[in-house]
């Protein structure tokens, strides 16, 4: 069974480092890497909407002279003929080098890495998990900040159904002297699975508060998250939460000078486009850190099944 990337833990600190070192190698020296997949293909199986995790992959596999299949949805595909993960898995490794597959269900880029013959990276599976998210995010943050030790990083919005702060909160908790702040309504707090198993486990301290303003001046990262619509069971208690947090440039005013402002995007209307330029918004340095980062993965894991 070839290696694949399920969930950011299955990476040690050490192949973090070297992927992030190879992103930024590719970023100096584009040119280098522009052959290094020649003739092979990249399938992205999306079962669900995408617009930057989709494209970015495509993009990574065509600057590294690779080819890409595509699914953009489940009504596209046999998905919808009632075709298990499993077995368009099994097809597709006949296809394709590399799988990345993004699919509502948590768990399902897991049975497809158990049934496919390549390579499967999960590219966010429902609530759960959204590894190179965190790899996105993960370079971003050693590219603004220079390190990961000794940062304080609020994480605002969404943290019950957010998947990109699941993984980045499992993440940063092997980084030294890393202390979390998590701002949410009362029914969007981050699941207590995750305070007991990754925050508590790893003794990270950490606060939980409902308002943003009273501690935005001790962060050096600010997370923000999109309410996520899609995991709502009814919509009136979407509508009711949807607006809890708005960054605008007057809640700044007591924020740090290096203030590092993420969002894993899209945003519908939780950072005012007004903070767009202001010099501390990253999100958008990330959106491009995002293909750098898919290139080093999908190069470590076709080397590493001996494909390049
Ligand atoms: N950050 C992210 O996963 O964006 P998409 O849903 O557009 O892929």
């Amino acid at each position: 069974m070839a290696r694949s990337l399920i969930d950011v833990l299955d990476l040690s600190l050490d192949e973090i480092d070297e992927l992030i070192a190879v992103a930024n190698d590719i970023i100096a020296n584009p040119r280098k890497y522009s052959e290094v997949c020649h003739g092979k293909k990249l399938a992205t199986l999306f079962f669900e909407p995408s617009t930057r995790t989709r494209l970015s992959f495509e993009a990574a596999m065509y600057e590294l002279g690779g080819h890409v299949l595509s699914v953009s949805s489940g009504a596209s595909s046999s998905a919808a003929k009632g075709e298990s993960v499993a077995d368009t898995a099994k097809t597709v490794s006949c296809y394709a080098d590399i799988i990345a597959m993004r699919h509502p269900k948590e768990g399902a880029p897991y049975v497809a890495s158990l049934n496919a013959s390549i390579p499967v990276i999960n590219a966010g599976d429902g609530g759960h998990n959204h590894p190179t998210q965190t790899l996105t995010d993960l370079l971003t943050i050693k590219r603004e900040k220079g390190h990961f030790e000794n940062l304080t990083v609020g994480f605002c919005g969404d943290l019950k159904f957010g998947r990109t702060v699941h993984s980045l909160i499992s993440a940063l908790s092997r980084y030294s002297g890393v202390r979390i702040v998590l701002i949410s309504p009362d029914e969007l707090k981050l699941p207590s699975y995750i305070k007991n198993d990754v925050l508590k486990k790893n003794g990270i301290p950490y606060k939980q508060t409902t308002d943003l303003l009273s501690v935005i001046p001790e962060l050096d990262i600010l997370y923000m998250t999109r309410v996520q619509k899609e995991r709502f069971f009814n919509e009136e208690d979407y509508l009711r939460l949807k607006d809890s947090y708005i960054l605008e440039p007057r809640k700044l005013e007591t924020a740090k000078a290096d203030l590092c402002i993420m969002h894993p995007l899209p945003r519908v209307n939780e950072i005012s486009v007004a903070i767009d330029d202001d010099p501390r918004a990253c999100y958008f340095k990330q959106v491009l850190n995002g293909k750098y980062i898919r290139m080093a993965l999908i190069m470590k894991l076709l080397k590493e099944a001996g494909t390049i």
